[in-house]
Order: structure tokens, then C-alpha cells, then sequence
């Protein structure tokens, strides 16, 4: 697996370095693209960063972090070839990979406690994509990107 970038706003500061450290003990390559203190940021800013690196394919997964996950959901998913899901429960994480091909996760460090949040990233990292069926919805999700965007993030 290539390396797994991990973004956060403000408001998920401290969930974010714990999924660091987490992701670090398990022996899991890392980029982190901050933030790296509580100075207050536009979460768009991070996730577009963040999901346009994994558009180019220099990340296979990445995590984002804010105060509920949305934000960086709905942002990231705005960058083309992008599938991110919010996910704050293990069903949802692994049918994110299985069923859907989620490549970023977001998570809210208001909504969930950080342990949980080990469990659910550990499912997410553990589960792979499922093909068969959900080859052609993924692909239909990919038409609506091609139909859309002209040309991909450079
Ligand atoms: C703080 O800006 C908060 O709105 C943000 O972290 C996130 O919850 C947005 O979806």
C-alpha cells in the first residue's frame, strides 16, 4: 500500500494525530497534511489537498478529519475520481470498501471518540474492494464524474 494521506481541520486536531500515531504502530506509511496546531483552517483548503493527491494516484487511501466529517466528505468528493464516505460505525467502513471503493474516509472528531475511530480506520484499511456487481455501480459513478469534468486535477 502506498503511503496514506491523513488531513485534518482545527476542529479535529487531536483526532487527527492520534490517527497518526495509530496508523504509525501498525506500520502503516503516513503523509500528514496537518494541520499541525489549532490555528483555525478552511476545511476545503485540507481536503482538496489532500483528495487531488489521491486523484493523481500518489495515495491509494487517505483520511480526512474535521468537527463532523461532512465538510471534508462533501468537499473531497467534489474532485473527480474521488469517492469519500463518511463512515463512523465498522458496517458502513467496510461496505465503503467492498461495496462502494471508497478511497478516503472522513470521520468527526465531534461525533465520535478516538478509540472508535481506530476500529472503524483498521476496518477500513483491512477491507478491499468487493468487483462483481458493484464494479458496474462504481463505474456508473465514475460516468457521472467523465460527464461533468471535463479533464482530471493536474
Ligand atoms: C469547523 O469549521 C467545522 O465546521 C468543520 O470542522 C466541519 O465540521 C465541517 O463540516
Amino acid at each position: 500500500m502506498k503511503k496514506i494521506g491523513v488531513g485534518a481541520d482545527e476542529a479535529a486536531f487531536e483526532l487527527k494525530k492520534a490517527l497518526v500515531e495509530h496508523l504509525e504502530e501498525k506500520g502503516y506509511e503516513v503523509e500528514d497534511y496537518g494541520v499541525h496546531s489549532k490555528q483555525p483552517v478552511d476545511y476545503p483548503d485540507v481536503a482538496l489537498e489532500v483528495a487531488e493527491a489521491v486523484a493523481r494516484g500518489e495515495h491509494d487511501r487517505a483520511i480526512l478529519c474535521c468537527g463532523t466529517g461532512l465538510g471534508m466528505c462533501i468537499t473531497a468528493n467534489k474532485v473527480p475520481g474521488v469517492r469519500a464516505a463518511q463512515c463512523h460505525d465498522v458496517y458502513s467502513a467496510q461496505r465503503a470498501r467492498k461495496s462502494n471503493n471508497a478511497q478516503v474516509l472522513t470521520m468527526g472528531q465531534r461525533v465520535i471518540g478516538v478509540e472508535l475511530a481506530k476500529v472503524i480506520v483498521d476496518a477500513w484499511l483491512e477491507s478491499e474492494f468487493g468487483g462483481g456487481s458493484s464494479a458496474r455501480k462504481v463505474e456508473k459513478i465514475e460516468e457521472i464524474d467523465r460527464r461533468y469534468h471535463a479533464a482530471p486535477a493536474s
